[in-house]
């Protein structure tokens, strides 16, 4: 190993030098006019994947990647921070810096991974990444402990694996670890011949692993590398969620079917897609004190390349990335997964106005008058029995002269949802579409949620979701109805104003003057 003979700062050294990074910047950082309101981003720089969520001694925790030391990915950290109700969240230090031979360098550090409670020890299992002599980088298998929840002590025995097995490659990360029965099993993103592969193993101590074998592949059509795969049970069944790369906009694709412990096989036999926005990357899910199997995202994804036009115009204000509002899973009865907000959020809703019962003609506009914000829930009800439109939905973050808009739609012809962001400036012309079947009740529900920069729509219930980042001007706030070509009728309209989980933003703003139509 090349690094090896570098005397370098402690672990607990380095710790405390991100810390003060990121604690040089975060006042710049609260003060930023598109810093989300209600979505969890670190207190300044960069973040990725989230990582290690676990429910432990009842509060939640979120690690993440994290770059203390800029606005874009640099050697990976893991940041942490807790909550008791998943939608305020405390900043605690950051929890892993890179410190060892076996995750220090800078095309690597501490990459993504996951948390256990082992009997009572929360444990971290993460990558950790090795320059070699010849300049290639390994990714090995690390484990770290904590006995107070905020300290983290890397396991001196690391890395736990070492080599990546016959059936894998030099990409070889991302652990995802869970308990069944008594003995600890970890799935591992990796690929090899261009196909991506979900990669088992098990152990009774989470120190000494043992290889079972491919847990599951692609058949060469779902991506050439498989990173942070993430595996459960739901019902009686199994899921496996894995982000593909090369495998152009599907971003992140679900597996649902049976696991076989005896083989170390999971079969399945179709793919669907957990997020069909331009901006859902690396979820993770994981078990909490209720039962509930919950999912959180990174909302970016890596293929808007340049990065420096790429990840937005936060990035000139020290920061850049944010997670998904937490979604619960469950089950339809076509075994497809339904993913839906997390009910605390609703903890969040201040002004609400309602609306039953109204008609939208044909190319009017401004019929929600004065209302406007940019840190909304919008739920939104369309009767299709009776509707003649082309294509209806909402415009949000308007501008007042028309220049920005941000459309959500549904195309009665195409029986598609379509989500525009071509209106805002030249790096975000594009559109994202996906089919949403209408059940027999000829209804289609649209709940939104728009905060500063993000828009994440749930379709019927959470049969579909599409999250996506969008950067109009801060002023942009204008938000309407319309219907094209025909009329449609709405069952209902909510509209809440949603308040900021951080204490010192104030600036959550909507005027809701219009009391009915
Ligand atoms: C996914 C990913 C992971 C890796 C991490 C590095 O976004 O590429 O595979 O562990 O990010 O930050």
């Amino acid at each position: 190993m090349l690094n090896s003979k570098i005397k370098r700062p402690s672990h607990q050294e380095l710790v405390d030098k991100a810390n003060e990074s990121v604690e040089s910047v975060k006042e710049v950082v609260a003060k930023d006019p598109q810093r989300c309101a209600y979505h969890f981003m670190a207190p300044a720089y960069w973040i990725n994947d989230p990582n290690g969520l676990i429910y432990f001694r009842g509060e939640y925790h979120l690690f993440y990647q994290h770059n203390p030391y800029g606005p874009l990915w640099g050697a990976m950290h893991w940041g942490h921070a807790k909550s008791k109700d998943l939608v305020h969240w405390e900043y605690l230090p950051i929890a892993l810096a890179p410190s060892e031979d076996y995750d220090y360098h800078e095309r690597g550090g501490c990459f993504s991974g996951s948390a256990v409670d082992d009997n009572g020890l929360f444990t971290l299992i993460y990558t950790g990444t090795v320059l070699e002599k010849d300049g290639q980088v390994k990714q090995v298998q690390c484990v770290a402990t904590s006995t107070d929840g905020i300290t983290f002590t890397k396991y001196p025995g690391n890395p736990v694996i070492n080599q990546p097995p016959v059936d894998g490659s030099s990409d070889f990360r991302d652990p995802k670890v869970w308990k069944h029965h008594d003995t600890w099993y970890m799935v591992v993103g990796s690929c090899k011949n261009g196909k991506g592969k979900a990669l088992l193993y098990k152990s009774l101590d989470l120190r000494n692993w043992d290889y079972v074998g491919v847990l599951a592949e692609s058949d060469g059509t779902k991506g050439t590398m498989w990173e942070c795969p993430d595996f459960f049970p739901l019902g009686d069944k199994y899921v496996l969620i894995v982000s593909p790369m090369g495998m152009d906009n599907h971003k992140v694709i679900y597996m649902v079917g049976n696991m076989d412990y005896g083989t170390g096989r999971f079969t399945s036999d179709r793919y669907e897609e957990v997020d069909y926005g331009f901006d859902f990357y690396a979820p993770q899910t994981f078990l909490d004190g209720q039962g509930r199997r919950i999912m959180i995202g990174w909302m970016n994804s890596w293929d808007w390349m340049p990065w420096f036009k790429s990840f937005g115009p936060t990035v000139t204000n020290n920061w850049c990335g944010i997670m998904s509002v937490p979604r619960v899973l469950s089950l339809d009865s076509d075994g497809r997964l339904i993913f839906q907000p997390v009910e605390e959020l609703k903890s969040l809703r201040r002004q609400h106005r309602q609306f039953k019962d109204f008609e939208i003609v044909q190319d009017s506009s401004n019929i929600l008058g004065d209302f406007k914000g940019n840190c909304l829930e919008v739920i939104g009800e369309f009767d299709l029995n009776s509707c003649n439109a082309n294509e209806f939905g909402f415009k949000l973050r308007c501008s007042s002269d028309g220049k920005e808009q941000t459309y959500v739609k549904y195309n009665t012809k195409a029986k598609e949802l379509i989500f525009v962001r071509n209106k805002l400036d030249a790096s975000s012309e594009e559109i994202r579409r996906c089919k949403v079947e209408i059940s027999n009740n000829k209804t289609l529900k649209l709940h939104i949620f728009i905060d500063r920069i993000s828009v994440e729509v749930f379709v019927n219930e959470g049969k579909v979701v599409m999250s996506s980042n969008i950067y109009p001007s801060p002023s942009s706030q204008g938000i309407d109805i319309f219907s094209h070509g025909g009329t449609v009728k709405m069952i209902s309209l909510d509209v809440w104003q949603l308040k900021s989980i951080w204490q010192e933003d104030k600036s959550c703003t909507i005027s809701l003057h219009r009391e009915s139509f």
